[in-house]
């Protein structure tokens, strides 16, 4: 594997510099010398993001951040969205966690693992990004693997390109079982049309917008024919080339870009205790 190092210098008052280094070919960057809980100069924030931009993934260890400061952190990069958990005080935080209290989960996607997806593309506006946080991790498993979709159209005949270019596909909220047990009804659930091939807004670059968990099926194709090609496009994208697997630590903080990456979960053993904490970061239309 390629590891590469840049520095970022930052020249103003006040300003924070920052190493990042390579985590695989195509995806991850981990960054060292910021400290999370502090404020960013501007400088510092702008190179983070273009940071951000270029590596999809950044990965910081030894973080030890309130609910509060990981709010703050989502801000710099736009407008933290609201959580379906019940326990957080900060209405921006949702648990992810298999800890039972009482009888009762403390928090979402609790137990085992999950298929490669991006968030909420099952709505009209996927999120932009998202921030976890780790706060209790088994001692083995629970790794989150992260696909750059960019790599994977990148890997795409010139053909296929043509071929896609102009397709959607139906994304339904669709993961209580995991598995796909058949047709998904749309009367059923939240789901949203979205193109197969995504631009990123910020970067123009393309990326495959189908994913295994949640995508259906590609609109205006027989389905034999759709259901042919959504398992070429998932397993492109799934390629171990074009993914970085992290193994967490306890105090990780990781920012992921969901508008040109997938994520999945490994598995990990049923008596072990794990606790992450998510910010959303709100996103716009796919086009
Ligand atoms: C997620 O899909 O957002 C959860 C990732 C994880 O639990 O590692």
């Amino acid at each position: 594997m390629p590891v590469s190092q840049t520095q970022h210098t930052q020249h103003s008052p006040g300003a924070q510099a920052f190493d990042v280094r390579r985590l695989s070919p195509h995806i991850g960057g981990e960054v060292t010398g910021l400290d999370l809980a502090q404020p960013l100069a501007p400088e510092t924030f702008a190179a983070l993001r273009k940071a951000w931009l270029e590596h999809q993934v950044l990965v910081f260890r030894d973080q030890k951040l309130s609910d509060d400061d990981q709010v703050r952190f989502a801000r710099y990069f736009g407008t933290p969205i609201g959580s379906r958990s019940m326990q957080q005080a900060n209405p921006h935080v949702m648990l992810i966690s298999n800890i039972r209290e009482n009888g009762q989960v403390i928090g979402q996607l609790p137990d085992g693992e999950l298929q490669f997806h991006a968030d909420s593309v099952f709505l009209e506006k996927p999120l932009m990004g998202a921030i976890l946080h780790s706060v209790e991790v088994p001692a083995s498993g629970g790794n989150t693997m992260f696909a750059s979709t960019y790599a994977a159209y990148d890997a795409l005949s010139r053909e296929d390109k043509r071929r896609l270019s102009g397709l959607t596909a139906v994304n339904a909220f669709d993961y209580a079982t995991q598995v796909r047990t058949g047709r998904f009804d749309t009367s059923k659930g939240p789901h949203r049309t979205h193109p197969v091939i995504r631009t990123h807004p910020e970067t123009g670059r393309k990326g495959i917008f189908v994913n295994r968990l949640m995508t259906q099926h590609i609109v205006g194709l027989p389905l034999a024919e759709s259901d042919a090609l959504l398992p070429r496009l998932w397993e492109l994208c799934e390629r171990p080339a074009h993914i970085y697997e992290h193994v967490w630590r306890v105090g990780d903080v990781l920012m992921w870009d969901n508008r040109c990456t997938q994520h999945a979960r490994t598995d990990f053993p049923e008596g072990e205790r794990r606790l992450l904490r998510r910010v959303g970061i709100e996103g716009d239309k796919p086009y």
